[in-house]
């Protein structure tokens, strides 16, 4: 069924991380899910499932756990473009280094928006007036220098600025205008999945129009199932999911590949029908 402009929501930004090596994204990250975290949620243990929500203001952000950039290029092959802002975290210590430029070309070639998360300014010896400077060089130029790039000052590890950061990513999201439809059948990509002694295949996916009920007969990939099991990055159960969330699903009959596309199904047969055809190409 197609997206019904009259039934279009309002939906998450779908945020990835990038920069070089140690220039501290998952301590982003980190802090991210630490405050983030609200006591009780599920006795607090938050699953790895590679991707989460972050709220700011009642808002929903969601994060996808930095994939690396060959995972990010794979995914952009297989035409996943998943990812609506890209946050390019570069420490003000260390400045603009291989991986830097590199995670630059991936978000120019995706054509997403750069939120620059210039990092670590809480440390001695920080320059992150110098970072900006190297940045203008790759056109990404802040706003006082006739540009329109978001330059946030950051402590990723004392979590100074990084509201500030979450409130630029709701402006950018603001301007982009992101809609979805929960209406129609849930469709959506793998972000990552394995095989789980117990539980089978374990695959977290992004539901990216429609929403994803327990019980949906999908095709994935090379594969199918019906959904068995559902969870929040939290780990809670839960029963249907909405344009824009990430969450954690079993009864695929086998692992599927991160950048593979799902799509709910009529019914188990053609679901069935549908992954055997996928197989055979
Ligand atoms: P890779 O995943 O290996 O590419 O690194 P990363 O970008 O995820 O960096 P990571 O978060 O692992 O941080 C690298 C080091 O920098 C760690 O020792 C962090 O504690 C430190 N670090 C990260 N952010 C900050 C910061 O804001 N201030 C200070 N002082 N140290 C930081
Ligand atoms: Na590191
Ligand atoms: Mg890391």
């Amino acid at each position: 069924a197609a997206v019904n402009e009259e039934n279009l929501e309002p939906r998450a930004p779908v945020v990835t991380i990038m920069g070089h090596v140690d220039h501290g994204k998952t301590t982003l990250l980190d802090y991210l899910r630490k405050t983030n975290v609200t006591a009780g949620e599920a006795g607090g243990i938050t699953q790895h499932i590679g991707a989460y929500q972050a709220r700011l203001d009642g808002r929903l952000i969601t994060f996808l756990d930095t994939p690396g950039h060959a995972a990010f290029t794979e995914m952009r092959a297989r035409g996943a473009n998943i990812t609506d802002i890209t946050v390019l975290v570069v420490a003000a210590d260390d400045g603009v280094q291989p991986q830097t430029i590199e995670a630059i070309n991936h978000a120019k070639a995706a054509g997403t928006p750069i939120i620059v998360a210039v990092n670590k300014i809480d440390k001695e010896g920080a320059n992150p007036d110098q970072v900006i400077n190297q940045l203008m060089a790759y056109d990404l130029v802040p706003e006082e220098y006739g540009g329109s790039t978001i330059f946030v000052k950051i402590s990723a590890k004392m979590g100074q600025n990084v509201d500030q950061l979450l409130e630029m990513i709701l402006l950018e999201a603001d301007v982009l205008e992101l809609k979805a439809d929960p209406t129609v059948p849930a469709r959506g990509s793998v972000i990552e999945a394995r095989l789980d002694k117990g539980r089978g295949p374990v695959s977290t996916v992004l539901v990216q129009q429609g929403t994803l009920h327990v019980g949906d007969p999908v095709v994935v990939g090379n594969t199918y199932g019906r959904i068995r099991t559902m969870q929040n990055e939290n780990g809670q159960d839960i029963k249907e999911a909405k344009p824009a969330t990430p969450v954690q699903i079993t009864g695929l009959n086998e692992v599927p590949s991160a950048g593979d596309r799902f799509v709910v199904m009529a019914d188990e047969k053609s679901a069935r029908a549908a992954g055997e055809e996928r197989a055979k190409r």
